[in-house]
């Protein structure tokens, strides 16, 4: 087999091209690929490889290994083999190379895809057989499931737009779109709540325009929406949330349809809601139907 050698920026056009034809239902376009690569806040070069012949590129995988509740957790990104050369051990090779780096980082785990703040997907989609295959080969073994949901957003403005955005002047609640000035606030606010989301709403602080909304009253966050904070430039809704003592006040609702109005307004025709908990919520207030299911797979390292 040719040796595994560390990836380069020059290697993107023929990684994206092998891509495409090695995972058609994974849609990576490549300011998406070089995001997923290089613009990974722990992206690490020896953590992201290619196999080449001569300079035929045989496949290539990238990992990446993050603080997670006091330990490390290894993911692995995106692993692919040109489909001529699939199921001859090349995909294997790469795969044991990056476990091996990420144990020497100091993983105790490893998992496939969801490598929040920045992941393609919450985990392997349920079609691909090949995948979910491979990897169980591998001593992987389900955690979970996931889906994402999608919103048809000509159809949002045509039918839930209004209502969503409520009619009460008086509603003692304000949606803004954030500021800079906000951004202390923002991040104490999500550092109270939900630490694991900083990385998003600050990717969403750092847009321009800013993608994130925040629902205020008397001057305090008390919710929060972004966009475009992961997987930019596709329509990727989230995250969101209310504060706990706040909910059932429609703050959720109003932040979405600012959202949605906003990807809407910058051209998208669809939005992504991904790794959806709340799946009722996103059906009743903005028509979002489920579309990808996911199956989550990990491995103990220890
Ligand atoms: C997943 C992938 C990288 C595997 O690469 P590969 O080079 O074919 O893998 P290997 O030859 O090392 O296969 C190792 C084992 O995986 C399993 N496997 C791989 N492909 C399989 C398939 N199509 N069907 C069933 N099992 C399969 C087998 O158990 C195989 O062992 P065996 O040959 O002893 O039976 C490849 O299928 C691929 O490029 N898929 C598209 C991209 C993708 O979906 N990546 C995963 C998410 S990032």
């Amino acid at each position: 087999m040719s040796p595994l050698i560390n990836m380069q920026v020059s290697d993107a056009p023929a990684m994206l091209e092998l891509w495409t034809s090695a995972a058609p239902h994974e849609r990576l376009s490549r300011p998406l690929l070089e995001e997923k690569i290089w613009g990974d806040p722990d992206f690490r070069p020896e953590l992201a490889l290619v196999c080449k012949d001569q300079q035929q590129l045989q496949g290539f995988g990238v990992a990446v290994c993050r603080r997670k509740d006091d330990s490390t957790m290894g993911y692995i990104k995106l692993l692919a083999v040109a489909p001529k050369l699939q199921q001859s051990g090349i995909g294997s090779a790469i795969y044991k190379q990056l476990e091996q780096r990420c144990r020497d980082l100091g993983a105790l785990e490893i998992r496939v895809a969801e490598s929040a703040p920045n992941y393609l997907h919450p985990g392997v989609d349920e079609r691909n057989v090949a995948a979910i295959a491979f990897f169980t080969k591998h001593h992987y073994g389900e955690i979970g499931r996931a889906c994402n949901m999608t919103v048809d957003l000509g159809q949002w403005e045509k039918e839930y737009r209004q209502a969503a955005f409520g009619t009460d002047p008086s509603h003692p609640i304000r949606v803004v779109r954030a500021t800079s000035a906000y951004a202390p606030a923002i991040r104490e606010f999500i550092n109270l709540h939900w630490p694991t989301w900083w990385g998003e709403v600050s990717v969403a602080l750092r847009n321009a325009p800013i993608s994130l909304f925040l629902a205020l009253e008397e001057g305090k966050v008390i919710g929060f929406a972004a966009h475009d904070a992961n997987n930019r430039g596709t329509g990727w809704f989230g995250p969101m949330g209310t504060c706990p003592q706040q909910r059932g006040r429609g703050i959720g609702r109003v932040l979405l349809a600012h959202c949605l109005d906003d990807m809407r307004r910058q051209g998208n025709e669809s939005a992504t809601i991904p790794w959806v908990g709340p799946v009722d919520f996103y059906r009743h207030h903005c028509g979002a139907v489920v579309d990808r299911h996911f199956v989550r797979l990990a491995k103990s390292l220890t």
